[in-house]
């Protein structure tokens, strides 16, 4: 993880940075924001949902905020913007695709990204209250 206070301030500002020039498409855009949070995020390259939405134009700020705070803090206790917890999944994702083409069996358990790309951590250094906000655990 990046500590060095230099490098966390341009973080910040990377993630802060949002001004579109003039012709550029929106793929573009949301990869240069992309790029601010995959600096730390690099295996979310090429993670399948955050790539098909970065190609439409969805980036990780769309979901998740610009969380400049977060891209900034050099501990890294300042939590994204923007975070799910389970029972709010599913709601989030039919803001923009309020139908599926298939019918989805009406198990309460089955969340969106269960079948859509590979986008949970499976090793976490910080944990926090997705809710709140509130750091819970930290190595
Ligand atoms: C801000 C709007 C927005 C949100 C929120 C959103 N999507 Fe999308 N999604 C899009 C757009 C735009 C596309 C590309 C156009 C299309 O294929 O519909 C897309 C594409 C997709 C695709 C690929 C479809 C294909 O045929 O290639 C899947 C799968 C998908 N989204 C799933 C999800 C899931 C799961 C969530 C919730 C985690 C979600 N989306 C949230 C806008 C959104
Ligand atoms: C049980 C696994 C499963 C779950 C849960 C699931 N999907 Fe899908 N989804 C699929 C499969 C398989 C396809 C491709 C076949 C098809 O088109 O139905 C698909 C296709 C899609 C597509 C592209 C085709 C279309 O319908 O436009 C989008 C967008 C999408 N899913 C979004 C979502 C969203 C949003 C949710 C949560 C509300 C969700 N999916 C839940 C399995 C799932
Ligand atoms: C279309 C909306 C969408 C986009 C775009 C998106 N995310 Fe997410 N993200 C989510 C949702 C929904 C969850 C919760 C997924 C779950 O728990 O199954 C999540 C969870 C995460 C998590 C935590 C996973 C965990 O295990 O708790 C990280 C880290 C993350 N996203 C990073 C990113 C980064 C970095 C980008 C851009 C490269 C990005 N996301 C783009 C919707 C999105
Ligand atoms: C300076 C490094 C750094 C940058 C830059 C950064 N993150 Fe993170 N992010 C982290 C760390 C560390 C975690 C904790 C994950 C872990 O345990 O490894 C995290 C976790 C997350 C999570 C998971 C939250 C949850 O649900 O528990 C999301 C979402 C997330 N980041 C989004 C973003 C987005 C969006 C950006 C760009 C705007 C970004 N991050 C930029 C370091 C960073």
């Amino acid at each position: 993880m990046l500590r060095a206070a230099g490098v966390t301030l341009l973080l910040a500002l990377l993630c802060r940075g949002q001004s579109v020039s003039p012709g550029e498409d929106k793929a573009t855009r949301a990869a240069s924001q992309n790029s601010a949070c995959l600096v730390c995020h690099g295996n979310y390259r090429t993670e399948q949902l955050a790539a098909r939405h970065a190609q439409a134009g969805v980036g990780c700020p769309a979901c998740h905020g610009r969380s400049v705070e977060h891209c900034g803090n050099e501990e890294n206790i300042v939590a994204p913007q923007i975070m799910y917890s389970k029972s709010t999944i599913n709601s989030s994702c039919r803001k923009c695709h309020p139908t599926h083409k298939t019918a989805l069996t009406a198990d309460a358990n089955r969340v969106c990204t269960d079948c859509h790309g590979k986008h949970r951590l499976s090793f976490r250094t910080k944990v926090w209250d997705k809710v709140t906000g509130a750091l819970l655990k930290s190595q």
